[in-house]
């Protein structure tokens, strides 16, 4: 009975929309210091796009695990604050910070200038850089020499912005993902010759795949990035907490305990 099955699927996701709201859903993770009474109870929804490991990694039971979580988490206990993620994915982080669906957004996301027009930021948590991924037999060796080839990016990243910066906002070989695992992909299966990205999560798909041939590159051009925590601007009640949190887990040394613990061995 297709319309009593539609109209069935259409209630259970009602039904599921209004489970998500009152916070308890089976992909919701709530933590934080527990405190009670009052605006402490205020859960923040935090948004983060989680396909890029390891700094957030969508589990196969649909938890949300990496570095930027163990962040989050940790800034958050410190802070004294509640919060609740949600895997939003890339586009729709910024647009649900826009609308006012997520408070928070967490998701290696670089301190721009131009994001800082609509986003206040934190003290930067994380430092990268841009990284080019070729075949180990590919001449190339900067990024002026991907010229005329065809680069993967995630769309609206940094990684898109360098190779932009490069060969012009319409360069007919850039190809924008909406996530960074499908360049990835393409790269592998020989679609895209080249994908630029953030040299943590390059580097852990060059480690998971030893079998390929290739080689990372670092153009000179490439400067330091700093990841940050990211709210709406003027959202100063919250940035307060979070920058208070974070400063206290730098001074603590736990931030460096959760750095230690994804990248200490490299
Ligand atoms: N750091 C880069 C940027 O801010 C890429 C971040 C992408 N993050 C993600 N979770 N896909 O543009």
């Amino acid at each position: 009975m297709r319309i009593g099955t539609k109209w069935f699927k259409s209630l259970a996701l009602v039904v599921g929309v209004g489970v998500l709201l009152a916070g308890c859903g089976s992909g919701q993770q709530t933590s934080g210091s527990g405190s009670s009474g009052g605006a402490g109870d205020k859960v923040y929804v935090v948004g983060t796009d989680a396909a890029y490991p390891p700094f957030q990694v969508l589990e196969a039971d649909s938890k949300i695990t990496g570095h930027d979580i163990d962040v989050m988490n940790a800034i958050a206990e410190a802070g004294g604050f509640k919060i609740e993620w949600r895997n939003t994915g890339w586009d729709p982080l910024f647009d649900g910070l826009d609308k006012g669906t997520v408070d928070i957004g967490i998701s290696s996301i670089t301190i721009t200038e131009d994001r800082k027009k609509k986003y206040d930021f934190s003290d930067f948590y994380f430092e990268a850089n841009q990284l080019i991924l070729v075949a180990e037999d590919s001449p190339v060796t900067k990024l002026a020499d991907l010229k005329g080839k065809k680069i993967g990016v995630q769309a609206a990243t940094t990684g898109e912005e360098v190779v932009k910066k490069a060969f012009g906002d319409t360069y007919e070989g850039l190809k924008g993902y909406d996530d960074m695992p499908s360049s990835v992909d393409d790269f592998f299966n020989g679609r895209v010759d080249a994908v630029v990205g953030d040299n943590g999560v390059i580097a852990y798909y060059a480690k998971k795949n030893p079998g390929k041939k290739f080689k990372l590159i670092q153009d000179e051009s490439f400067a330091k990035e700093y990841y940050g925590v990211m709210v709406k601007k003027g959202n100063t009640e919250i940035m307060t907490k979070i920058n208070d949190g974070l400063k206290k887990i730098k001074e603590n040394g736990k931030l460096q305990e959760i750095y230690n613990q994804y990248f200490g061995n490299k």
